[in-house]
């Protein structure tokens, strides 16, 4: 931890302060993530496999970072060991992701279709296994959530190599639900919609013709910014969802329901 982190005091629902690992969390979503545990209490700590980026965004916010790309499996296994000895991860928040790969169905490149998998399907099963085996290892208990989209549900043409791997992390956190309710351990996802990342925002500035495209279809107006979703993320891992397992939850301004 770096000597800038707050110290830390109970988070709402939680006994204590708990120790956070997010994935991806050099990036937009990721950041903000890691701001609001914090603000609630918690210790945060980065891992991206960008290592610059992560080591430079770590401090500005008192969390730790790591580098870690996350299909390696060996190399997340060693993570988790290493965290373990130095007292443990208590929430894994699986935010790293691929958002950029697009193309038609009859377009895409297998390769492509491929490389998107292994970093959100793989990748977040990579996690998912390490965190699991810690936890039991450890007596149980703890909280996953996984950063899912309702892409995975609604289809937006060109964008299916990336919403079917959004599918997938719905169902991989059913199938890591039910497996690990036993040990205690809790697996939810947050589905966002179309977020403001400062990378989204740059790419569809407010009045263009792409802003103008997402935000039709969202019911209750603009896109999502990247402080809608942290707190869902911070609740599902709180014990104030405790009866709260395999669910999906989508913050999406209603688009789903268009
Ligand atoms: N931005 C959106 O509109 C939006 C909408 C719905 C869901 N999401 C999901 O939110 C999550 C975060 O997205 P974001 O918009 O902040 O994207 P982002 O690109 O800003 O951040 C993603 C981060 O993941 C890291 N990453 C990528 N591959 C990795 C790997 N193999 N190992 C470790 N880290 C890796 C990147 O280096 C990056 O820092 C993603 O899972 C994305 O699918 C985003």
């Amino acid at each position: 931890m770096t000597s800038s982190a707050p110290t830390p005091t109970p988070s709402p629902g939680s006994a204590e302060p708990r120790t956070v690992l997010i994935t991806g969390g050099a990036g937009g979503i990721g950041q903000s993530i890691a701001r609001a545990f914090i603000a609630a209490g918690d210790r945060a700590i980065l891992a991206d496999r960008d290592a610059a980026a992560v080591t430079a965004a770590a401090p500005e916010l008192g969390a730790e970072a790591l580098a870690l790309d996350i299909t390696d499996a060996a190399a997340v296994a060693a993570a988790l060991n290493d965290l373990a000895e130095r007292g443990g991860v208590d929430v894994l928040v699986n935010n790293a992701g691929i958002l950029s790969v697009h193309g038609a169905v009859t377009e895409l490149e297998p390769d492509a279709y491929r490389s998107i998998l292994e970093v959100n399907v793989i990748g977040t099963f990579n996690m998912i296994q390490a965190f699991a085996r810690h936890r039991i290892a450890a007596g149980g208990g703890g909280a996953i959530v996984n950063i899912s989209s309702i892409g995975g549900r609604q289809p937006t043409p060109g964008m299916g190599a990336y919403e079917s791997s959004k599918a997938a992390v719905d169902s991989v956190t059913r199938w890591a639900a039910i497996e690990l309710a036993a040990h205690g351990i809790r697996v939810n996802a947050v589905a966002p919609g179309p977020v403001l990342t400062p990378m989204l925002e740059m790419g569809m500035p407010e009045g263009s013709a792409a802003r103008e495209a997402w935000s039709s279809r969202i019911p209750l107006g603009d896109l999502a910014k990247t402080t809608d979703i942290a707190p869902s993320v911070v609740f599902l891992a709180s014990t104030d969802a405790g009866h709260i397992t395999g669910v999906s939850l989508a913050v999406d301004g209603g688009q789903l329901l268009t």
